[in-house]
């Protein structure tokens, strides 16, 4: 088999990239290792900024999304019984929507079937061969025979786990990494949301976020040791810890209900460079984490597709290769700065086990520069918005 672009990994990096492709006539199979419906049962995050949001329109793929997703135009940070606003359409004129990374899934999905783009799941095994000569290829097991597929590109977008990032030596890549000393416990209950905007809370006890899918669905969080086990939380347990972490007026509206979805994620920040060898290009969570607080993951991914969709094109279409000779610098540039947001933003918001007292002082004095200081906002609500691709 032959094709132009072998794109490792269905999550919203691949189907992205793969959709936007097949606009230009550029054709692309996805190889994906486990089953659609096991891809479309993972819940992510659900804040859009803006680039991803018209990248989703530039791939066809904007229709459910603009009728079911809210436009927020802030979001609140609470500490103690204070909360206030970040209002991005007032400081900057510029807004972001809600709506969970499963569905944008969904929609890629449904689009690539309705175009009939070839998708291949449950691909065991896959191996990346020559990346770093003119004719790469990829060879995997599917229904325990083994398959090659011919290439001129192929773009990892399999994920913290996959194996593109692997292929590229030890000698070429280097890895950044900061691993944060707790989690997230998140639960998603069918009761409406407690606020209008999303609440990012520090509290004594620990941060805490409320946020939502629909005017019945809400997802909520609270910071949890990395010991704790979801199952050792029982919802009572979560809604009274929940509620200890917010100011007590939004507390007593809080409507809680049994859980229908609740697990715990590490928070990490982890960076591999460069983000392409030879034919190999890396894109989204294959080459960065970051830990969701600012919820950059998957519009960190979006934006590596669009420089890597750019670069494709521009060389198809074109015959011009800067696009791809400057894709790991042009995207790195910009995954270091949604690094630095998501970093800061996870310690603004949190309680360390070895803060001292001079620390806290320190995160109040900051989250009250974010209360009342416009500069601070504008810098939160650009980056929170979406810097620029
Ligand atoms: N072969 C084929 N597919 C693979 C392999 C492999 N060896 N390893 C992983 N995959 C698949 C996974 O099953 C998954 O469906 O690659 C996909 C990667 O998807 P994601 O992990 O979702 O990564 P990405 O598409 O880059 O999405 C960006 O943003 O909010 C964050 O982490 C969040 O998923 C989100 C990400
Ligand atoms: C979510 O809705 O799951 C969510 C929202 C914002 C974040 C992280 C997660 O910062």
């Amino acid at each position: 088999m032959r094709t132009q672009v072998v794109i490792v990994g269905g999550g919203p990096s691949g189907l992205l990239l793969g959709q936007l492709l097949h606009l230009k006539g550029i054709e692309a199979i996805v190889l994906e290792r486990k089953t659609r419906d096991y891809v479309l049962a993972r819940i992510r995050a659900g804040i859009l900024e803006t680039g991803l949001v018209d990248l989703m329109r530039e791939a066809g793929v904007s229709e459910r999304m603009d009728k079911e997703c809210f436009v927020h135009s802030g979001t609140s940070i609470s500490y103690e019984n204070e909360l206030f606003s970040i209002n991005f359409e007032k400081l900057i004129g510029r807004n972001v929507i809600v709506y969970g990374q499963t569905e944008v899934t969904r929609d890629l999905y449904d689009a690539r079937d309705a175009v009939g783009a070839q998708t291949i799941f449950e691909a065991d095994g896959v191996s990346i061969h020559d990346a770093d000569t003119d004719a790469p290829y990829v060879t995997y097991l599917k229904d325990s025979k083994e398959h090659r597929i011919d290439c001129d590109f192929v773009a990892g977008c399999d994920g913290f786990h996959g194996v593109s990032r692997q292929t590229i030596p030890d000698t070429v890549r280097k890895e950044y990494e900061k691993v944060f000393p707790f989690g997230w416990l998140g639960i998603l209950s069918e009761t409406p949301p407690v606020h209008d905007e999303l609440i990012y809370a520090n509290s004594t006890r620990g941060f805490a976020l409320c946020s939502m899918r629909n005017e019945n669905l809400s997802r909520y969080y609270i910071q949890c040791d990395l010991s704790d086990k979801a199952e050792d939380w029982s919802d009572d347990a979560f809604w009274d810890e929940l509620k200890r972490r917010l100011p007590e007026d939004i507390a007593e509206k809080l409507v809680t209900g049994p859980s229908i979805e609740k697990s715990i994620a590490p928070l990490r920040s982890f960076v591999s460079e460069p983000m392409r060898w030879g034919r190999l290009f890396l894109c989204g969570d294959a080459a960065h984490i970051v830990p969701p607080t600012g919820a950059k993951g998957l519009n960190t991914a979006a934006s590596d597709v669009q420089y890597l969709y750019h670069a494709l094109t521009g060389f198809y279409l074109d015959k011009d290769s800067r696009g791809l000779d400057t894709y790991s610098e042009k995207a790195l540039a910009r995954v270091w700065k949604a690094e630095r947001f998501s970093w800061a933003t996870t310690n603004l918001l949190h309680r360390f086990p070895d803060q001292s007292e001079f620390d806290l002082k320190m995160q109040r004095a900051e989250i009250e520069s974010l209360h009342f200081n416009e500069t601070a906002q504008k810098w939160f609500a650009e980056n929170y918005v979406g810097l620029p691709y």
